[in-house]
């Protein structure tokens, strides 16, 4: 399947412009998510070995999860569970729904394993994604865990960010075995303001409090909540971030979204504007995790995400203090055998860690 996806399919497709190539993959996905046969023939041909991760209060089949952004609207978590993802992160889905930024939005760097994307959180918005996950991905029917994203529309200040959370999550909880609080996406004004201490502490007390009142209310535990942060933060920042989101009993950091620096990583080349991805984002995405999880004393899960290509680099997060992992820009470089192909072969490897 490599060769035949490097030989034959990834020419076709770079090809076509980045977006329309994702489109058309995504609606074959979304088309092929429908029939049980066509899951059970992904299942029998990508199949990895079981090494169950227990965090959170859930279990995780095997270290390697699909990043949010791939399938905004929860239209394939099935097929991508049976690619042999461990889990699956859908969204960043928007209380209301929106088409995001004007193309062209998404760009690729071959030569750099890179893509470059300002889609600007384009989405079906939260009710939208909540039904469409309670017809095709059923809780109780999961082979692998799902986690929602959940972010602010475009058009909401900064000042009210925090009611945009507040029904998006009312919108997904039912249907998330974890939801992520994306405060890091680089492609929507202002939103990385959030990472400051004024907003942050309300935004996360408030998620806490409400995650208690849900949960109350129907009679449930509540939703274990993660917090995504960018690559960008300096020390001082991520250190003040983690103190919040322990103080406000978050259950794990996603490191990290898309970085906008340039500098140490373009080697020249100018990069389009927006969030870089893939390879050149690896160091830093890792030095977040490493400095996090030494931060946490290695207690509080964090799924590392950023630049994961191999074995080496998947486990240079691991070793760093990641729990999980998440992948988005080798899917398109390396193609469907990837997830399985690299959870296989961490399959023998110890936890470290929480
Ligand atoms: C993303 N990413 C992303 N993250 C997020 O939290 N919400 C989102 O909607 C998106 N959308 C998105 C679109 C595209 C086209 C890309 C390439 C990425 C970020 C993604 O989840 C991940 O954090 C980064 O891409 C880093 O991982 P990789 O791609 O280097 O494995």
């Amino acid at each position: 399947m490599t060769i035949f996806y490097h030989k034959f399919l990834r020419p076709l497709l770079f090809k076509l412009d980045p977006e329309r190539a994702h489109d058309i993959t995504c609606s074959l996905l979304g088309a092929a998510e429908r029939f049980r046969f066509a899951k059970f023939l992904a299942r029998s041909f990508f199949r990895t070995e079981s090494n169950p991760i227990e965090i959170m209060g859930l279990s995780f089949p095997n270290y390697i999860g699909q990043a949010a952004g791939l399938d905004k609207n929860g239209r394939f978590p099935g097929i991508s569970s049976s690619l042999g993802f461990g889990h699956i992160e859908v969204g960043t889905v928007t209380p209301k729904g929106q088409p995001g930024n004007p193309s062209p939005r998404l760009f690729r760097y071959p030569n750099f394993n890179a893509l470059v994307n300002r889609m600007g959180f384009n989405n079906a918005g939260s009710k939208a994604l909540a039904e469409q996950i309670s017809k095709v991905y059923p809780k109780g029917k999961r082979l692998s865990p799902l986690g929602i994203n959940i972010g602010k529309s475009k058009d909401t200040p900064l000042e009210q960010a925090l009611e945009d959370y507040m029904t998006a999550f009312s919108d997904v909880a039912r249907q998330a075995d974890y939801i992520a609080i994306n405060i890091s996406s680089p492609n929507t004004a202002d939103l990385r303001d959030l990472h400051q201490e004024k907003h942050l502490r309300p935004l996360l007390a408030r998620i806490r409090s409400h995650n208690l009142a849900w949960a109350t209310n129907n009679a449930c535990s509540p939703v274990p909540c993660l917090l995504k942060i960018s690559p960008d933060e300096d020390y001082n920042s991520l250190e003040r971030i983690v103190s919040l989101a322990l103080d406000c009993s978050f259950d794990g950091i996603i490191a990290t979204n898309t970085s906008v620096y340039r500098d140490k990583t373009s080697h020249g080349v100018l990069f389009e504007k927006g969030g870089l991805s893939g390879m050149p984002i690896e160091r830093c995405s890792t030095e977040s995790i490493r400095f996090v999880a030494k931060l946490t004393n290695y207690k509080l899960p964090i799924i590392g995400v950023g630049g994961i290509f191999d074995r080496e680099s998947a486990l240079r997060k691991l070793d760093a203090g990641a729990s999980l992992l998440q992948i988005y820009t080798a899917l398109v470089y390396d193609g469907p055998n990837f997830p399985s192909k690299l959870a296989n072969s961490l399959a023998y490897r110890k936890r470290q860690w929480s």
